[in-house]
């Protein structure tokens, strides 16, 4: 008999924030790559820190586990349970999008988990500042899910990732209390670093219901260039000329030809006449940037070459759909491999995969794209039998090992990678980030099966 009582989180949230309808709790048990389904005996949809702990609190006196979920955008299977019959519930913070006033001189602003990445931009904007993560599912990412999976996105190489941007946090550990650090200070060096921590850890230490956010500078004049090139050790190159110029590089995009295909086959103009290997999309920012960045283009010698004043939405919706295509375009679901490569691999990593995919015993489309200057590629292998699936990802992870490179470079490890763990990290490390676990969160309520199998 589940000890799962809906009175008594109604008594916290309110009846119509405890969801036991199966059609309305679908889309919360489903994550976005349709792949992951799970089961959970309510959904949970508090308003405050104080109703999240009071969740956190009857779930722990009852055995219950606790799924946070933020806009569900997550790739990697942490954002939905697994489909067991533990007492579970999955606590979504789609009602916490409180968005505090940004502060022009701190340059920060406070928000409540819920809020999405868009909002916090909208903030940022309207103090004339900018924040510095931004994705392409910014419209439902959440502060809280861009935390705890410390999100990457396309501007990593201009300001770093979220953990970088985190300045406070507030979460609810396990047992009910409440982990408050908000200050605007951008030194304090007072204990360990709870914030820091907490970014990356996928909902598996504590449930973050805020955060403090650095704000940072408008990147002023922008130009996007769309660049043809046949190689991707030619990417380093460019970014080295744009940088002697003295322009600053705030987006470095790889596309190949099979993805610019597909996302020109699904309705959007093509930035370029003829088909290149590989295409890249450059932002840049600086005084006349849409004409310098043109000179540098000329001065290297690109086959073929399209430079816009910023912001260029029609070059960057060419990159921007890129996941939306893929997943519409596979026959299966595809396999979503997000590895970082050393930047002088890349190059090898992506011509011995064009030789590997049509040898292997199964249908495979290989569509690789990414964040190039992280060494960050998105490997999306289409069209494998839902049968061979873990034996691709498998090979695919264990050449990425091979090269030196990362099982997961932004998404985190969720489910579909917790079997990795072990692979990548030496006995100590796992045993002190599992010491860690056990200490936050000693009764496993906080997202089993997810980093840790
Ligand atoms: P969810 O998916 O709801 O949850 C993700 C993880 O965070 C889960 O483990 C969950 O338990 C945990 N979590 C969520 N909220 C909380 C909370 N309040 N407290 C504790 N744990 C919590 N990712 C990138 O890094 N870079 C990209 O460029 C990028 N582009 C994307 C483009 C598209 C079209 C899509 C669909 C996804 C993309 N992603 C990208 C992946 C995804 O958007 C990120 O992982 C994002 O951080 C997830 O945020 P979310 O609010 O949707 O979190
Ligand atoms: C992106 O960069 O678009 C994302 O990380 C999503 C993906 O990998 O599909
Ligand atoms: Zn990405």
């Amino acid at each position: 008999m589940s000890r799962f009582d809906p009175a008594v989180f109604a008594a916290i949230v309110g009846e119509p924030h405890v969801v036991t309808d199966a059609d309305a709790a679908r889309r919360f048990l489903t994550d976005w790559t349709g792949r992951r389904t799970g089961r959970a005996d309510a959904v949970i949809r508090p308003r405050s820190t104080g109703e999240v702990a009071a969740v956190l609190t009857a779930c722990r006196g009852r055995g219950i586990a606790v799924v946070p979920q933020g806009g569900n955008t997550g790739l990697v299977g942490g954002s939905v349970p697994a489909d067991g019959d533990r007492p579970t519930i999955v606590l979504s913070t789609e009602r916490m999008t409180d968005v505090g006033t940004p502060d022009p001189v701190e340059m920060c602003v406070g928000v409540q988990a819920g809020a999405t990445v868009a909002a916090i931009e909208a903030a940022a904007t309207s103090v004339g500042a900018h924040f510095a993560v931004d994705l392409a599912s910014r419209d439902s990412a959440t502060a809280g899910g861009i935390v705890a999976t410390n999100a990457g996105g396309v501007h990593v190489v201009r300001h770093g990732g979220t953990r970088a941007q985190v300045l406070g946090i507030e979460a609810v550990l396990a047992d009910g209390s409440v982990l408050r650090r908000w200050n605007p200070l951008r030194k304090d060096n007072v204990g360990y670093d709870l914030p820091g921590l907490l970014a990356g850890s996928e909902g598996t230490l504590a449930v973050i219901t805020g955060v403090l956010f650095a704000l940072v500078e408008r990147p002023g004049q922008t130009a996007v260039a769309m660049v043809a090139i046949d190689s991707i050790d030619e990417v380093f190159a460019l970014v080295a000329a744009v940088r002697t110029a003295g322009l600053t590089v705030e987006a470095v995009e790889l596309m190949t030809k099979a993805g610019v295909r597909l996302v020109v086959e699904s309705g959007s103009r093509p930035a370029l006449a003829g088909e290149s290997a590989f295409q890249v999309l450059l932002e840049v920012s600086g005084a006349e940037p849409a004409q310098r960045l043109a000179d540098v283009l000329d001065t290297v010698g690109v086959a073929d070459a399209v430079v816009e004043d910023g912001p260029a939405r029609a070059l960057w919706e060419l990159r921007e759909k890129h996941t939306e295509v893929i997943a519409r375009a596979s026959a299966t679901v595809p396999v979503k491999l997000d590895v970082a490569i050393p930047r002088r691999g890349m190059g090898g990593f992506v011509a011995e995969l064009d030789v590997w995919a049509p040898s292997e015993p199964y249908p495979c489309r290989p569509i690789v794209f990414g964040h190039a200057a992280d060494g960050n590629l998105h490997v999306n292998l289409l069209d494998i039998p839902d049968e061979e699936q873990s034996a691709a990802a498998e090979l695919m992870l264990a050449k990425v090992v091979e090269r030196g490179g990362s099982v997961s470079a932004e998404h985190g490890v969720g489910r579909d990678k917790a079997a990795w763990l072990e692979r990548v990290r030496d006995s100590a490390d796992v045993a002190a980030m599992r010491a860690i676990k056990h200490a936050w969160d000693p009764e496993g309520l906080l997202n089993p099966g997810v980093l840790f199998v």
